[in-house]
């Protein structure tokens, strides 16, 4: 049964989609044990499709839309009556198979590794709307069915959430074993920090919480800051904390539409931002068990 990782900060801007993009890109170009090549999924959760952007070339993104291949159809079965005024009620409460909904974007014949995408579309927002709860729950429970598929069908499924306590957060998070929380080391990053734990700790006793990990991302290659330091430091933050940080490299900021990858790129810093990725990946799959 393959595993789910949600990346998510309530904080803006602090790195979630390059973080969830990398390492899905990363993922099954990685070596496991020696052998085992991965399956990955990257969902688009966010109605920026930020990540969508970056993995797709503008032409297939669009044809996809139009198609409806994206996350939208996870959660309601038409959009043909979409309107911002008009609450969504999923019609059924099952959702399209993720062999329907999902699209290749990386299959090396050497090997079963592949990188699959469902990407995300701003017609997102009409659903992330506020709605009562017997609106939302078709939608949680296919969301849930949805992710049991993903389970069943990829080894690993990365998911890039939107910054906000949302249906989109919320199921994210309930669906997940585990939430990489990528943190800018500058000011209110430790208030960042707080409001995710308390969001991961807020659920029912009977539902399990996904493991938390901390990530310090686009950290500065020659100096250590003192939020880095404070939040390390903190004993509820301590454990959560990965040793390796992700570094600031242009090269992770320039990637569109499916190119400029470190994987592929030759321009100067790109072999070290690879190798980089790679050590923070390692050691993030080493934390959730997977190799
Ligand atoms: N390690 C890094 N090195 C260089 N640039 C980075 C790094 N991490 C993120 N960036 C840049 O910082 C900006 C914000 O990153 P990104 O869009 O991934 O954040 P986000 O948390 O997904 O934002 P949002 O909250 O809007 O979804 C982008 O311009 C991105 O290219
Ligand atoms: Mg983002």
């Amino acid at each position: 049964m393959g595993t789910v990782l949600t990346v998510m900060n309530m904080k803006g801007g602090v790195g979630k989609t390059t973080v969830a993009t990398h390492i899905a890109g990363i993922a099954p170009r990685l070596k496991l044990d020696g052998k085992e090549y991965k399956k990955v999924l990257a969902i688009d959760y966010d109605p920026q499709f930020n990540m969508s952007q970056a993995l797709l070339p503008a032409k297939t993104y669009f044809q996809l839309e139009q198609e409806r291949s994206t996350t939208l159809s996870i959660l309601v079965d038409s959009n043909t009556d979409l309107n911002p005024y008009e609450l969504q009620v999923a019609g059924n409460y099952n959702p399209p198979p993720v062999a329907k909904l999902a699209t290749n974007i990386y299959s090396p014949r050497a090997h079963g590794g592949k990188l699959d995408i469902i990407p995300s579309t701003l017609d997102l927002m009409y659903v992330a709307l506020g709605q009562s709860e017997n609106q939302t729950k078709p939608m949680e429970e296919r969301f849930e069915k949805f992710l049991a598929d993903c389970r069943d069908n990829y080894d690993l499924t990365i998911i890039d959430c939107h910054p906000a306590g949302s249906l989109f957060t919320k199921t994210s998070l309930k669906n997940s074993d585990h939430v990489l929380i990528p943190v800018m080391p500058q000011r209110y990053a430790v208030r960042g920090i707080g409001l995710m734990m308390k969001f991961i700790s807020a659920k029912k006793a009977s539902e399990k919480s996904p493991k938390p990990h901390i990530l310090f991302n686009n950290v500065s290659r020659t100096k250590l800051s003192d939020q880095e330091i404070q939040i390390r430091n903190n004993p509820d933050y301590r454990d959560h904390c990965l040793t390796h940080t992700l570094k600031k490299y242009t090269a992770f900021s320039e990637p569109e539409e499916g190119r400029g990858f470190v994987w592929a790129s030759r321009k100067p810093y790109s072999t070290e931002a690879f190798a980089n990725l790679i050590s923070v990946t390692r050691e993030l799959f080493q934390r959730m068990g997977l190799r």
